[in-house]
């Protein structure tokens, strides 16, 4: 439905992010997949600075699935090197843009370099909040489930909560996406039209937007079409359309 002048939906809030097509990219150029991730990792720096301008509050980037540690060990071995160096070097440009770097997923099991430089940036720039990055990583939404599960039960045993007081406000509290608002908007490159284990009950009422740039050919103009599409689209989180335009 085309909306009038008056009901365009606000910029997201949230912008949420599976960077798929880094390998084609590459295999498209006859370059090693390295050099796509490679790529990728540029335009996320670009990504972040264009959130930042338009005034996203919140934008999660999939950057390392759990199950993306089958893949072979040359390749994830470098998507830590990439993922090392791009803490170590952005911390500083955070700062100067007031980010604020956040995690979701089992990050411990991150190696213990990368968890090391993580905990650093996001002690650094924890007093900021022009805009919130936050990094997918060692992420998947059945075992953030299993992990909310297992908290929620330890503070069952230990008399904090209650069974009959819980509803999902209170279990999403457990999930790693505490304090972090659903995402909005949630896009996928490379063409694909799945959601690959990522924020599956964050995106219960999110919009989403497919297109079939690869991550490193998705700039800047790509993230503001995806948003102008958002911005044209009525949500109704269950309600009427009637409901919705007369609220
Ligand atoms: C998907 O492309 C991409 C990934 C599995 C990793 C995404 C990682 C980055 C962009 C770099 C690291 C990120 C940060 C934040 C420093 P693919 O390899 O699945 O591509 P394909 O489907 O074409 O093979």
């Amino acid at each position: 439905m085309t909306k009038s002048k008056d009901q365009i939906t606000q910029i997201p809030n949230h912008v949420a992010i599976i960077m798929d097509g880094n390998g084609r990219w590459a295999k498209k150029r006859k370059l090693p997949r390295i050099e796509g991730h490679r790529k990728g990792v540029n335009n996320v720096k670009k990504i972040v600075r264009h959130a930042s301008d338009l005034g996203i509050k919140y934008l999660t980037l999939f950057a390392f699935s759990v199950e993306n540690w089958n893949r072979p060990k040359l390749e994830v071995d470098a998507l830590m090197q990439l993922l090392l160096r791009f803490i170590k070097s952005q911390t500083k440009e955070m700062k100067k843009n007031k980010i604020r770097l956040g995690v979701i997923g089992r990050i411990k099991e991150l190696p213990s370099k990368v968890v090391k430089a993580l905990e650093k940036s996001m002690d650094e720039t924890k007093h900021f909040d022009h805009l919130n990055l936050v990094l997918a990583l060692n992420y998947g939404s059945r075992t953030e489930v299993l992990d909310a599960v297992k908290s929620f039960s330890t503070a069952f045993k230990n008399n904090e909560e209650s069974i009959d007081d819980l509803d999902w406000n209170r279990f999403s509290n457990y999930l790693y996406t505490d304090n972090i608002p659903d995402p909005d908007l949630i896009i996928r490159t490379s063409g694909e039209k799945r959601i690959s284990n990522f924020l599956l009950l964050q995106g219960a009422y999110s919009e989403y937007y497919f297109t079939d740039k690869y991550w490193p050919d998705f700039h800047e103009q790509e993230l503001s079409e995806a948003i102008e599409s958002y911005k044209k689209r009525e949500r109704r989180f269950g309600k009427t359309g009637e409901q919705v335009n007369t609220n």
